[in-house]
Parts: structure tokens; C-alpha cells; sequence
């Protein structure tokens, strides 16, 4: 079912400094800042060469990661996207198996416009896992 890492997104307190930190420090090609209010978070795409680490910040007063930066506040890997090749039937599979898909199960559009899904942490050893189909 699972294809290639497609990002690691990362939930920071402060996206300008975690920006300067990618890029001046590490030596990493960056985004743009971009809102993505429909997300609840503003978005920094860290290019690498095999994968992208998403650095989030959150935006508006019911951001999905504050909560996440309230218990790290320092910020921490928020969650992993795995690329599937049919995210329906990826779904599908999962709840079968006794998965929770977040939200109300249907697939959102993603930061790269692309279907999206959300798998509770509690299924995944503790970690949010992202699928998204290409
Ligand atoms: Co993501």
C-alpha cells in the first residue's frame, strides 16, 4: 500500500526562525511562506533530495497543531505523509482493519492540492500518519 516518504512536517512556535535555521544553518533550499487557512497552519516547504520536511506554523485561533505546540513547545515531528497509489482504497483497507481516519473520512485537499487522509496516532504507535495519492 505505501509508496515513498512524500514529507515530514514538523510544527514549529516560530516559522521565520525555523526558516533561517533550514536554510542559513543547514543549508537547505526553502519555500516561500504560505498561508494555508482552510489547514489552520502556515506552511514552509524544506527541499531535500529524496523527500520534503513541511515546517508548520499554526494560523487562526483553531489551528489543528496547537494543542500539538501547547504539550511541545519548543515544536516537534508533527507527522509523517505517506504516498498511496489509491487513497480510497487505501482507506477502506485501513478502516477494515480497524484504523480511524480523522475527520469524517473522506479525503481533503492536501498543501500540494492532492487528496489527503489523516490516521488517528493511536493506531500508528503514536505517530499521525498523512496518506496522500499522487
Ligand atoms: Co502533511
Amino acid at each position: 500500500m505505501l509508496g515513498r516518504v512524500n514529507h515530514i512536517a514538523i510544527a514549529v512556535p516560530d516559522l521565520g526562525t525555523a526558516t533561517t535555521t533550514y536554510r542559513d544553518t543547514l543549508g537547505a533550499r526553502v519555500s516561500q511562506a504560505q498561508a494555508l487557512p482552510e489547514h489552520g497552519v502556515t506552511v514552509v516547504f524544506v527541499e531535500l533530495p529524496n523527500t520534503k520536511v513541511e515546517l508548520l506554523e499554526p494560523l487562526g485561533a483553531d489551528s489543528p497543531i496547537a494543542a500539538f505546540l501547547e504539550k511541545n513547545p519548543s515544536g516537534g515531528m508533527h507527522h509523517i505523509c505517506y504516498e498511496v497509489d489509491d487513497i480510497i482504497a487505501a482507506r477502506d483497507t485501513l478502516k477494515a482493519a480497524g484504523a480511524r481516519v480523522l475527520g469524517d473520512g473522506n479525503p481533503k485537499t492536501g498543501a500540494h492540492g492532492k487528496p489527503v487522509l489523516f490516521l488517528h496516532p493511536k493506531d500508528f504507535n503514536g505517530t499521525l500518519v498523512e496518506l496522500e495519492q499522487l
